[in-house]
């Protein structure tokens, strides 16, 4: 797609959307708010809209409901996106687990998975308390483990994979464009 046609003067009004997908920091939220900087793009992030319905924070949707409570939730949200027009949709790093999700954000639009090195995300990742799957697990052996086991769920639901590793985020989104 040529940078021209992501371009956007009004509101919403693109037809290509734009799903990003990717491990736990491997810069979803930070591309996502360059296309919306740059082209205008809205913003849907998935686990902000949750967490706003819910009332709070993930950890406390985990700790409350648990995990698969969260995941019904990403779901829903998933076939609710699917009339939306214009956007960059950035989905938490569980999303593509779900065969039923990765079939939904297909329909939505062009899906763009973002990989980093596990030492990247502890890097980028050190200081977040928001993300339960990572909270006391913050070591080398824990990230590359679970990336392994996702990779092949990541890597089949992507119609484009970034490497964001050493990268700028205007050299990422340069890139998606190129790709898309
Ligand atoms: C998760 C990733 C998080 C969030 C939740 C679970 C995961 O989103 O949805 O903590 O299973 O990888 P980000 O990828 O935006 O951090």
């Amino acid at each position: 797609m040529a940078q021209a046609d992501v371009y956007t003067t009004g509101h919403s009004p693109n037809p290509c959307n734009l799903v990003l997908i990717g491990f736990m920091g491997t810069g979803k939220s930070t591309v996502s708010d360059y296309f919306h900087t740059q082209y205008n793009m809205d913003v849907i992030e998935m686990d902000q809209i949750i967490a706003q319905r819910e009332g709070m924070s993930i950890t406390e949707i985990f700790n409350r409901y648990g995990e698969e409570y969260f995941r019904d939730l990403e779901t829903a949200l998933l076939i609710e996106m699917q009339s939306r027009k214009g956007v960059i949709l950035s989905c938490g790093g569980g999303v593509p687990m779900r065969e039923r999700n990765v079939a939904e954000m297909k329909k939505i639009g062009r899906v763009i998975l973002l990989t980093a090195d596990p030492q990247t995300i502890l890097e980028r990742l050190k200081e977040d308390h928001s993300r339960p799957l990572l909270e006391n697990n913050k070591n080398i052996d824990f990230v590359r483990s679970l990336m392994d086991s996702r990779r092949a769920k990541y890597e089949a639901a992507a119609d484009i994979i970034i490497h964001t590793d050493g990268k700028t985020v205007e050299e990422i989104g340069n890139e998606i464009l190129e790709k898309v």
